[in-house]
Parts: C-alpha cells; structure tokens; sequence
C-alpha cells in the first residue's frame, strides 16, 4: 500500500520566488503565501506600531481575527498580512494610523 501524506506542503522548489518591499527595504518572498508569512521568513517581527502606546505588534493569531498585523499594502491601509497573499512588487508599510478598514469585509 502506497503511504498517504496527510500535509498539505507544496514542494518549495514548485513555489516562484518574488520580490517585494517592507518599509524600504527590499525583500523575498513566494508567490501565494500571506505576507506576514513572508515578513517572518526574513526575520521582521515587528509589522506596525501601536497607535496610542507606541508598542511594536506583529503577527498574534494568523489567521484574520486579531487586525494585530495590518500594514499598508500598495497604498491601501490596514490591510491584514496574514491574509493578504503575496505578489511580485507588492510595496508594504507600517501603518501610521488606524485606516478604514476596508479589508474588515473582505473574503
Ligand atoms: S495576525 Fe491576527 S489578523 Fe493577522
């Protein structure tokens, strides 16, 4: 009987490597995985800073509830890493400030 492998890894050398910016400095990435994935894969644990304390915030839950992760990707403020899949060029900031919003109701 042939063994079933129950991960669901993609085999790394299939991914496309990419290139995108945080805050300046350039950066890689694969193609498809969330940018917060990415950001932590080079070593960035601090993703913004907290609007009224000034505390670094990173990544907390993963997976789309906590908002601890936003940034300003391609000029559209809060927009959650660790839902927001990484592409080539994609251009990623801290936030300065609480946005709109505008990815609260995004699927
Ligand atoms: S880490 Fe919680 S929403 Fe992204």
């Amino acid at each position: 009987m042939k063994p079933v492998n129950l991960t669901n890894q993609v085999e790394v050398e299939q991914l496309k490597k990419v290139s995108f910016i945080f805050n300046g400095k350039c950066l890689t990435g694969y193609k498809g995985q969330p940018i917060a994935a990415a950001l932590f894969a080079n070593g960035i644990r601090t993703i913004r800073y907290c609007e009224v304390t000034g505390e670094p915030r990173g990544i907390f839950c993963g997976i789309g509830h906590c908002f601890e992760c936003r940034a300003t990707v391609n000029g559209i403020p809060s927009k959650r890493t660790c839902l927001t899949l990484l592409e080539e060029g994609m251009i990623v900031s801290s936030d300065k400030k609480i946005g709109s919003g505008a990815d609260f109701y995004e699927s």
